[in-house]
C-alpha cells in the first residue's frame, strides 16, 4: 500500500531564491511520507486521492531554521545582558550550564526549552547542550520524542574556564565525547550528535585534536563560534601566535571538514583570509543579530557575505539572545543590517525582506539537506500561523502579511507545525 497523499489549503508563500518569493492564495502545498511533492493553485490529478486540510486564509510557510542556539541557556534569558561576551559567560552563562551536572535539574529545565521551540515557529535546529553526558542525552531524547529535527553537541571545554564547569583532561573530554557519540550515533530518527567545541579559548590543543581525529574516524558535523567578540578574538590571538587568524586555528586541527559539515556562529569580524577560508571549506555562517548586540560583538557586513556567495542561515544565540523565535531572528536581521549602513558603510544595502525570509528557511535549511522550500523532494516541513487578529482593517499584500508576521508575531499566533510531514504541536 502506497502512503497517503496530504495537502494543505491556505495563503502559501515561500522562498524561491534570495530575491523571489513563490505566492499561491488558497493555494495547496502537497505530501506524502515526509516529503514535499509541491505547491499548486490546485491539486493536479496525477496525485490521485488527496486528504485536505483547510487552514482557511492562514499563512503557510516552511518550517524556520535555528542555526546555532544553547539549550541550557534558555531558562537563564534576559539575564545579565548589559555585560559584554567574556563578562557575559562567566556571570551567567557558566554558573547556569554548571547547574546540569545534575541530571534531574537538567530534565526539569530542558522541558520548557522544548516546550518553547515546539510552540514558536522553528522546526530544525544546531544546539550546544553542556559538557555533561547524562543532561545531553537527556535532551535528545526529549527532542526526539517532541518530533523536532536537531543537531545537538556534547560540549567541550577543558581550559580557560571556571573549575566547576571544565574537564579535567584533554583525555577525559575526549573519552567522554567518544562514548557519547557511541550511545547516540544512529540512535534517534530526528536527532544527531555533532561535534561542539566551545570556543578556541576553551580548548586545549591536545582536546583539539582529538576532536579533529573523532571527526574523520566518525564523519561528524562541527559546530562552533568563530570571531564573535573584539576580545575573544585578541585572546585567540595570544594563546595561538602561530595561527594567521582564527578560523585557521580551527583548521589546524581539521575541524573546518569540507562538504558543508561546519557551523560557525556569530562570524563578525572576519578578515578577508578567514573568509576565503570559511568559502573555500563550505562552511555555513550562523547569523546571531539579536545577540552580536546584546553582548557588544558587532554589526556584520551581511551583505558581502551574501555577494560572495557564502553560505548563511540564521541563529537565535538563546541566550546572548533572548528568544527562540527565528520570525524575530529575521526583524533583528534587516535591523542589524540598517544599521551597518549607518555606521560607516552607506555603499552596503541593507537586506530585505526576501533575502531573510530565504536565510531563514532554505539558507539554514540547507545544512540539512534538501530543506526550506516547497517544492518536489524537499522534505516537508511547514508552519501555519493565523495572522488575521493582528491585520484587521488594513489590505495587505501577502509579502506584507509576512513581514507582519516577522515583526508582530514572533511565534504567538501559530496553529499548526509539520515536522517531516508530521503534525508536532
Ligand atoms: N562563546 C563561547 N561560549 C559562548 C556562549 O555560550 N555564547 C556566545 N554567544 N558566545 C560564546
Ligand atoms: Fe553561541
Amino acid at each position: 500500500m502506497s502512503e497517503k497523499t496530504f495537502a494543505l489549503k491556505g495563503d502559501i508563500c515561500y522562498s524561491k531564491s534570495p530575491g523571489e518569493l513563490r505566492i499561491l492564495r488558497r493555494g495547496y502545498v502537497l505530501f506524502r511520507g515526509g516529503l514535499c511533492l509541491g505547491a499548486f493553485d490546485s491539486p493536479p490529478a496525477e496525485f490521485g486521492e488527496i486528504t485536505v486540510k483547510d487552514y482557511g486564509d492562514s499563512l503557510i510557510i516552511p518550517g524556520l531554521v535555528d542555526l546555532h542556539t544553547h539549550a541550557p541557556q534558555f531558562v537563564c534569558r534576559a539575564k545579565g545582558l548589559d555585560r559584554e561576551l567574556l563578562e557575559w559567560l562567566e556571570s551567567t552563562a557558566f554558573p547556569q550550564e554548571a547547574r546540569y551536572g545534575e541530571l534531574s535539574y537538567a530534565e526539569a529545565a530542558y522541558k520548557h526549552f522544548v516546550a518553547d521551540v515546539v510552540n514558536g515557529p522553528n522546526t530544525r535546529m544546531c544546539l550546544f547542550g553542556t559538557l555533561h553526558v547524562p543532561a545531553t542525552k537527556a535532551l535528545m531524547d526529549m527532542l526526539e520524542e517532541s518530533g523536532l529535527v536537531s543537531f545537538v553537541g556534547k560540549v567541550n571545554m577543558d581550559r580557560n574556564a571556571p573549575a566547576y564547569l571544565c574537564e579535567s583532561s584533554a583525555g577525559e573530554s575526549g573519552d567522554a565525547t567518544v562514548a557519547w557519540i557511541k550511545e547516540t550515533l544512529g540512535r534517534y530518527r530526528n536527532v544527531s550528535p555533532i561535534l561542539t567545541p566551545r570556543f578556541i579559548p576553551s580548548c586545549s590543543e591536545e582536546l583539539l585534536g582529538r576532536l579533529g581525529s573523532l571527526q574523520k574516524g566518525y564523519a561528524l558535523p562541527v559546530q562552533s563560534h568563530l570571531s564573535e567578540n573584539l576580545s575573544e578574538i585578541e585572546w585567540v590571538k595570544q594563546l595561538h601566535p602561530d595561527c594567521s587568524c582564527y578560523g585557521a586555528v580551527y583548521d589546524k586541527y581539521g575541524l573546518l571538514p569540507e562538504g558543508g559539515r561546519t557551523i560557525m556562529a556569530h562570524c563578525v569580524h572576519c578578515p578577508e583570509e578567514e573568509l576565503r577560508l570559511l568559502k573555500d571549506r563550505d562552511v555555513f555562517i550562523a547569523h546571531c543579530a539579536q545577540s552580536n548586540v546584546n553582548l557588544s560583538s558587532g554589526l556584520v557586513p551581511l551583505r558581502s557575505y551574501l555577494d560572495r556567495g557564502m553560505k548563511v542561515g540564521l541563529g537565535s544565540d538563546v541566550a546572548g539572545g533572548y528568544t527562540t523565535s527565528i520570525l524575530r531572528a529575521m526583524a533583528d536581521t534587516i535591523q542589524m543590517s540598517k544599521m551597518y549602513q549607518c555606521c560607516g558603510h552607506p555603499e552596503e544595502k541593507p537586506v530585505t525582506l526576501k533575502e531573510v525570509f530565504h536565510l531563514a528557511t532554505a539558507g539554514g535549511g540547507a545544512f540539512f539537506g534538501r530543506v526550506g522550500r516547497f517544492e518536489r523532494d524537499y522534505e516537508f516541513d511547514a508552519v501555519v500561523i493565523d495572522d488575521s487578529t493582528y491585520n484587521p482593517l488594513i489590505e495587505l499584500s501577502m509579502e506584507e502579511r509576512l513581514e507582519r508576521a516577522m515583526y508582530l508575531s514572533e511565534g504567538s499566533h501559530i496553529v499548526q507545525k509539520y515536522v517531516r510531514g508530521r503534525e508536532i504541536k
